[in-house]
């Protein structure tokens, strides 16, 4: 069944690039995919790509696979999900929603570090703005153990440069003279079945997960349709056939929402 947003909702996304949305799925769908997350984080599928799972000073930030849902069926259902796409789809304004790239995004316990302040734009090889990350925990999350702090408005800055996730730059000296320093970041602690959604320019934060189990979150990122290539290198984008300058499309980049 979709969700449609209340005006609120839209607005409240529009002014501070992020929203959280409470009980988007059931805890019955949340068990589901948490299962689904478990098999597809030490299976060694084909087609998804690992990063962190050593002991790397990346692997003290994050345990992240990208594009599990090539590989396991349960995760398909979840990373596209009509639900999910089309809240994006209503958030963003955009007439067609597609996906860009999942992730499982596992914050470990035991000497784990926050994840930097950073916008995510930087990353993708996006020449339009627009893109947005739903962020979906599959355990309650809070300050110990890994929730997201966001600064509201900071989509507005436009975008900066990268951040080193593992010897980060103070993304906060890049937009001096913006006011956005000034600004109050908001935690938001969740409980399983609520996400939040937050714009492809919005400065965001995880904490460290202090606890003795991992932070399990499936993250999904979204496109609107006719969204072009920079031809920026990006992991999801090698061998995809995309021509700079022309739409990211494709059987791996599926509409999901219109
Ligand atoms: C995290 O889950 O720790 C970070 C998520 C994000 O950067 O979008
Ligand atoms: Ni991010």
């Amino acid at each position: 069944m979709q969700r449609m947003m209340t005006e609120e909702q839209l607005e409240f996304y529009r002014e501070n690039g992020f929203v959280q949305v409470d009980d988007v799925f059931t805890a019955e769908e949340i068990d589901e995919l948490a299962g689904a997350m478990e098999e597809a984080m030490v299976s060694e599928g084909v087609n998804s790509i690992a990063n962190g799972a050593n002991n790397s000073s990346y692997s003290k930030v994050l345990n992240q696979k990208v594009n599990v849902w090539r590989d396991h069926g349960i995760m398909s259902k979840y990373s596209l999900h009509a639900r999910t796409a089309d809240i994006a789809r209503q958030l963003s304004g955009a007439s067609g929603i597609r996906l860009f790239h999942d992730h499982a995004l596992w914050k470990m316990p035991n000497d784990s570090k926050p994840t930097p302040w950073h916008q995510d734009m930087p990353y993708w090889p996006m020449n339009e703005p627009g893109a947005l990350s739903v962020w979906i925990p599959v355990d309650d999350v809070d300050e110990r153990n890994g929730c997201m702090m966001f600064v509201p408005g900071s989509h507005k800055v436009g975008k900066l440069t990268g951040i080193s996730l593992t010897n980060p730059q103070n993304l906060f000296e890049f937009a001096q003279g913006t006011g956005i320093e000034e600004r109050q970041p908001v935690v938001v602690p969740l409980k399983k079945g609520s996400c939040t959604f937050h714009h492809g320019l919005t400065f965001h934060y995880a904490h460290a997960n202090l606890t003795d189990k991992p932070r399990r979150v499936l993250a999904v990122i979204y496109m609107p349709d006719g969204t072009t290539y920079t031809g920026k290198k990006h992991i999801v984008t090698e061998n995809a056939g995309l021509t700079v300058n022309e739409p990211i499309r494709g059987g791996t980049f599926p509409l999901l929402a219109k």
